[in-house]
């Protein structure tokens, strides 16, 4: 058995308030602590998305009632709340900025929107750019001129790794996460709805699955990744397998497993894990410590992954069949058990906002 600190999971799409029958505070917080995540911090494009106050309210009161692990909730940078979202900045994860399109309504097109943001956003707390390719490149230029912490969501090219290992290398304020379906899958990959193509159905993601070279380059250049995040975006199968299937995937209960094994095979350490999964995040985002908090891990014990006998409402994962070794057997939140063996222990309103 091991022994590893409470996991911080820095992106989590709870989809609460509005399209709770994907997912909500309840089971999102019930897959985390499955999955050894004793914090998350949840995305703002939810329906509505969480760009003002009474927003942040919305989000924040429903994570009041029913969150079983510990959370902090970010705002989302829109074309003319600068001034609002910088002074809720206490209150919040942190600040989101679409730059690219995704799921959701939230998306900056052009930079003169970014400018105000950049200007104004405290520089004490992160802002997070999704950001892909040229784009990520402008975000970087931006961190630059305005003298400021980003950090970039899901990394998954090798294009934009090394990007980020030169800015770093010019002590530019810029920190990244990488998702483990961009580590573990490729847009090759078989898709689990049996359509094979990668592109659409199941496999429909934001950034795309990449191409092997691309995801070598992420397992070579794992000293520039910061964090380890899940990007857990649950959609229902029913959606997943339309003819306009939304991008995203759950991820929170197969991220230790798939991390666990890969410290099997040598292909990361334990250390690697507690780095990118606990002390960075922690420090990126200004999140105090959780006192008397760990997860146990069986660490020899060999299983299939399986959606059925997961907690997310989404009802499936891209990983179903996976043989992982490592299983998370007990996870202790602020001293209390939160889960063991499978069951969920803590109660809904357990969870605390970190913020
Ligand atoms: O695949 C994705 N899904 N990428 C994103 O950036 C958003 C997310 C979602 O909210 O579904
Ligand atoms: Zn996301």
């Amino acid at each position: 058995m091991i022994r590893l600190p409470g996991l911080i999971d820095p992106h989590v799409h709870v989809r609460e308030p509005g399209q709770t029958h994907k997912e909500d505070w309840d089971t999102a917080t019930q897959a985390a602590l499955a999955g050894g995540v004793t914090m998350i911090l949840a995305m703002p494009n939810t329906k509505p998305p969480i760009f003002d106050a009474s927003t942040l309210d919305l989000a924040l009161d429903s994570a009041k009632q029913k969150a079983r692990c510990d959370y902090a909730q970010f705002l989302g940078a829109g074309p003319d709340n600068a001034d609002t979202v910088a002074a809720l900045a206490p209150k919040a994860a942190g600040l989101k900025m679409y730059l690219d399109s995704t799921f959701g309504e939230l998306r900056l097109d052009d930079m003169t929107l970014w400018m105000p943001h950049f200007q104004k956003f405290p520089k004490d707390y992160p802002i997070v750019l999704h950001a892909e390719s040229r784009t990520m490149a402008a975000g970087i230029l931006f961190a630059a001129l305005y003298d400021r912490p980003v950090h970039i969501a899901h990394v998954s090219l090798k294009e934009e790794i090394l990007l980020i290992k030169a800015a770093k290398e010019r002590s530019i304020k810029v920190t990244c996460e990488v998702c483990p379906h961009h580590l573990f899958l490729t847009a090759e990959s078989p898709s689990p709805s049996g359509r094979g193509d990668g592109g659409e159905g199941r496999l429909a993601v934001r950034p795309r699955l990449a191409s092997q070279q691309d995801v070598d380059a992420l397992w070579e250049n794992l000293d520039v990744i910061d964090c380890f995040a899940t990007d857990h975006a649950p959609h229902t199968l029913a959606e997943k397998d339309s003819e306009n299937p939304p991008p995203g995937f759950p991820g929170l209960e197969t991220l230790l497993p798939l991390l666990l094994t890969a410290v099997d095979l040598g292909r990361l350490t334990l250390d690697d894990i507690i780095q990118k999964s606990v002390i960075n995040p922690r420090q990126i985002f200004r999140i105090p410590e959780q006192p008397e908090t760990w997860v146990e891990v069986d660490e020899n014990t060999t299983y299939e992954i399986k959606a059925a006998e997961q907690f997310t409402r989404c009802g499936w994962t891209p990983f179903e069949g996976w043989k992982v070794k490592g299983r998370v057997r007990k996870v202790v939140l602020r001293g209390k058990t939160a889960f063991e063996d499978g069951k969920i222990l803590a109660e809904q309103g357990y969870g605390r906002n970190v913020r």
